[in-house]
């Protein structure tokens, strides 16, 4: 039923549900990367998943580096996720009360972090949503800091210089930031909304002394991804010897600000923790989502007890959820978390590593200037010009060639290599991906690099 290299003619059963999908969804696509927009082409439709394949409509088997963008650690349908959800199906799907999973989903999470205390939510979006309701309800402060490139969910607060989707459709998302003061990001936001949202250059640390200089006493939080990966991988920078989020938690501390660590896209995926695990910065509040929901709508936030202790029923500050902390959900996030052993940890690391040198290697012989950045064991590809060496920031980021990138990911789609749509993701990688899967993404680089070559050339 598989084939190894689709062409074209491999995507006929995908394109004609594209068409009808955009008749009845908007664009297509319920959300805006799926739609292949800045890369052009066919998005292709999966009939299903198993460890690190995806097979698409049209019977296609692709090496999956997307992972659903990040979720996937484990691999597609592993057996014992599958049969522990199974399981809790057929108990009742949602009760609208407390459930022992959650409770255990909670401990884990814990467990693995710095945090005392969470509360389950359906999406990052509400998870970082509710973090700033929280840290503003708790300090009595309303404006927050975020960084340009980094992207926390569509928040109307945060969509301002956001990345992931909000990039990749623009290059650039149209809102802009001068002073500090953030304009909206998407129409539908209001002035109003990121009025008080002050956005600074990822890794700059100059303008957060200033911004703290200037607005300390009104700050409410600083929200920064762990390691910024919706901007293609940036990862907090040393100085020093002091690295970017101690820098920026020690800066919260002094001025009376929460300092908020993103970890939905590196937690639980790049350690057993996230990226804590890797700099052992402690934050006030943190948010969860992707891989703790084990492949269900299913995240978190958390953090110090006192600050968790606001939020109602015990405090004042209100947040809810008919769905949260469903049984199903938490069984998959708990089924996974508790399969994320050292060893997965360590196999994703190796494959990564490999990745990355046999990447670096297609693209050095193909003589297309580049840089690969990785923050543990999620990476991704800037095809930047000449000359430039690192990419520390969201300004350093736009400046890769898309065109380049979009004749790089047609090229390994068509060797059967599903990697992200979009110049401003990372690429993830999952403890299913032994070394047929990683051998066939290899295998299709060189033909991939020299059209990135061409492409550069467009
Ligand atoms: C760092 C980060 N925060 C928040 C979100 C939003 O999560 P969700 O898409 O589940 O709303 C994302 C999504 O990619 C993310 O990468």
């Amino acid at each position: 039923m598989t084939t190894t290299t689709p062409d074209t003619s491999t995507d006929v059963r995908s394109a004609a549900l594209f068409a009808r999908a955009q008749t009845v969804t908007p664009g297509g696509v319920n959300s805006p990367v799926r739609a292949f927009l800045s890369v052009g082409g066919t998005p292709r439709f999966i009939a299903s998943a198993k460890g690190p394949y995806l097979y698409d409509v049209d019977g296609n088997e692709l090496v999956d580096l997307i992972c659903s963008w990040g979720p996937m650690l484990l691999g597609h349908a592993h057996p014992e996720v599958i049969g522990a959800v199974a399981d809790a199906a057929s108990h009742g799907t949602s009760y609208g009360a407390p459930t022992v999973a959650e409770v255990e989903l909670a401990a884990e999470i814990i467990d693995r972090t710095p945090v005392e205390q969470v509360r389950l939510v359906n999406s990052g979006t509400e998870a970082t949503m509710s973090v700033l309701r929280l840290a503003r309800g708790v300090t009595g402060r309303d404006k927050i800091i975020k960084f340009a490139g980094c992207y926390h969910g569509h928040v109307d607060a945060l969509l301002a210089a956001a990345g992931s989707g909000v990039a990749t459709l623009a290059a650039g998302d149209g809102s802009s930031f001068t002073g500090h003061v953030a304009t909206p990001g998407s129409p539908g936001v209001t002035a109003a909304t990121t009025a008080d949202t002050i956005v600074l250059d990822y890794n700059d640390r100059a303008g957060v002394r200033q911004a703290f200089a200037t607005y300390g006493d009104q700050i409410a939080c600083l929200v920064t991804e762990a390691a910024a990966g919706n901007m293609g991988v940036v990862p907090p920078g040393e100085e020093d010897g002091v690295g970017f989020n101690t820098f920026l938690a020690e800066i919260c501390a002094q001025y009376g600000a929460l300092f908020v660590s993103d970890e939905v896209m590196t937690g639980f995926r790049l350690t057993r923790s996230g990226q804590y695990g890797l700099d052992g910065v402690q934050p006030d509040l943190m948010t969860f989502g992707k891989v703790m929901g084990g492949g269900f709508p299913a995240a978190a936030f958390g953090g110090r007890a006192d600050l968790m202790q606001h939020l109602a029923p015990v405090g004042g500050v209100y947040q809810a959820g008919t769905l949260s902390g469903n049984p199903v959900a938490a069984t998959a996030g708990l089924t996974t978390l508790r399969l994320a052993t050292p060893e997965v940890y360590a196999h994703v690391d190796r494959a990564s590593v490999r990745l990355q040198s046999e990447v670096r290697a297609a693209l050095d012989a193909a003589g297309v200037p580049h840089v690969v950045q990785h923050a543990g064991n999620l990476f991704s590809v800037f095809f930047v010009p000449e000359g430039v060496t690192s990419v520390p920031d969201y300004a350093t980021a736009q400046t890769q060639s898309t065109a380049a990138y979009r004749a790089f990911f047609h090229s390994m789609l068509d060797s059967g290599v599903y990697l992200p749509p979009s110049a401003f993701e990372g690429w993830f990688l999952s403890a299913a991906h032994d070394d047929a899967a990683l051998d066939r993404v290899v295998s299709a680089l060189p033909a991939a690099a020299a059209a990135a070559a061409a492409g550069a050339e467009l």
